[in-house]
């Protein structure tokens, strides 16, 4: 039997884990609490999609168990063995802000459920590979630091810059720089599984996300911010800008496109290696063209202010180079461009909402 392990598999990019593969593998097996409940609120709440998913996939089996606790992970571990081929792991306490509100739980749950899934992957299932989705915020705010230039509406940087072409690569420190509590517990992950790929030879693949977003995203303030900007959009909730004058530049991946890379890495995996994974030069926005683009997309003004102060960390300008990626997996590339993202983020959304 061929089983798919996905964590976080209520979230955004485990709900798009378990939809794709479900056609490609016997079983998908979802881990994942509802945690994010407890870090964002009602907002934040991943049930519907859990309940989505055990609907909509007749292969899809939900397991409610705690990353943090050995003792919940290895039952289900022990049942499966070897039979897991894959293991995609996106469980995790996904705020900055959040994570300086209670550290040992961020770190908990970032670094030490991290080490826990790769010590079940390697005494379990040492042959399947292993997915980690990891963040841009493990390069802290080194990004602040490049040649920067103040446009109408974004921050870009100065043409003659070796990363005004693809944006920023592989080889950016993720040393001497300030990551945010929440960076900084990503940076123990991303560590540790390139070191079990280095170290022990595992097929573990790290995958750096941009803003990743689609339609499935429970968005919350601290969280999610295209799929938050858009539920403002349609209820008409006010929404808070954080400095840079609302010209941060961020860029986004559909959901579905970056789960196509983690199946391309799959099909030939590398051991231990790191990938910049964003919407590049092909899908980035400013928090003002975004806004523009949720207005023009959902047909109503946004009631929306502007607070001076900054998210500590925050990048003024994030832009993915995926070349590399590229460059090993030349079959890839993206489906989705930001409107196509958004329109269909609106649509779902709007459904949803409406339900509700
Ligand atoms: N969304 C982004 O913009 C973004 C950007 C860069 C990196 N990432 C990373 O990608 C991954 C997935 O992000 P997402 O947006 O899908 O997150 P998400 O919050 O939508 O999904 C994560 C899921 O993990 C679950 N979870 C959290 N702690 C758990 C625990 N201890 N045990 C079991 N389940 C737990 C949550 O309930 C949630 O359903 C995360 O690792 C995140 O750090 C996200």
């Amino acid at each position: 039997m061929n089983i798919a392990l996905v964590t976080g598999s209520a979230g955004l990019i485990g709900s798009e884990s378990v939809a794709f593969f479900s056609d490609k593998f016997d079983l998908v097996i979802g881990i994942d609490n509802n945690l994010r409940q407890y870090f964002f609120g009602t907002d934040g709440s991943t049930d519907w999609n859990r309940e989505r998913l055990k609907d909509q996939y007749s292969n899809y089996q939900h397991f409610t168990a705690d990353i943090r606790k050995v003792e919940e992970l290895d039952p289900i571990f022990r049942q499966f063995g070897a039979d897991i081929k894959l293991i995609v792991h996106t469980a995790a306490q996904p705020s900055h802000d959040w994570a300086a509100r209670e550290p040992f739980t961020d770190f908990s749950v970032n670094a030490n459920g991290t080490l826990n899934l790769l010590e079940m992957n390697r005494q379990h299932c040492p042959e399947a590979v292993f997915i980690f989705t990891s963040t841009n915020k493990v390069y802290g705010d080194n990004p602040n630091f490049l040649p920067l230039i103040e446009t109408d509406t974004r921050w870009e940087i100065d043409a003659s810059h070796p990363y005004f072409e693809n944006g920023i690569d592989e080889f950016m420190s993720i040393d001497h720089t300030k990551h945010s509590l929440f960076g900084a517990s990503k940076v123990a992950a991303d560590i540790l599984v390139q070191e079990y790929g280095r170290y022990f030879g595992m097929k573990t693949g790290v995958f750096r996300g941009g803003c990743l977003t689609g339609p499935n995203h429970s968005g919350a303030q601290l969280h999610g911010f295209l799929s938050y900007l858009m539920k403002c959009a349609i209820t008409g909730n006010h929404y808070t800008i954080f400095g840079y004058k609302g010209k941060q530049v961020r860029d986004n991946i559909h959901s579905y496109d970056l789960v196509n890379m983690f199946w391309h890495f799959y099909q030939n995996p590398r051991a231990g290696e790191v990938y910049n994974a964003g919407g590049g030069r092909h899908a980035n926005c400013s928090m003002l063209e975004a806004i523009t683009l949720c207005e023009e997309i959902s047909g109503n003004k946004m009631s929306y202010s502007y607070s001076e102060t900054n998210r500590i960390g925050d990048h003024i300008w994030y832009i993915s180079d995926l070349s590399k990626f590229k460059s090993h997996y030349p079959d890839w590339t993206w489906q989705y461009d930001l409107r196509q993202t958004l329109e269909q983020m609106h649509d779902s959304m709007a459904q949803r909402l409406l339900v509700q």
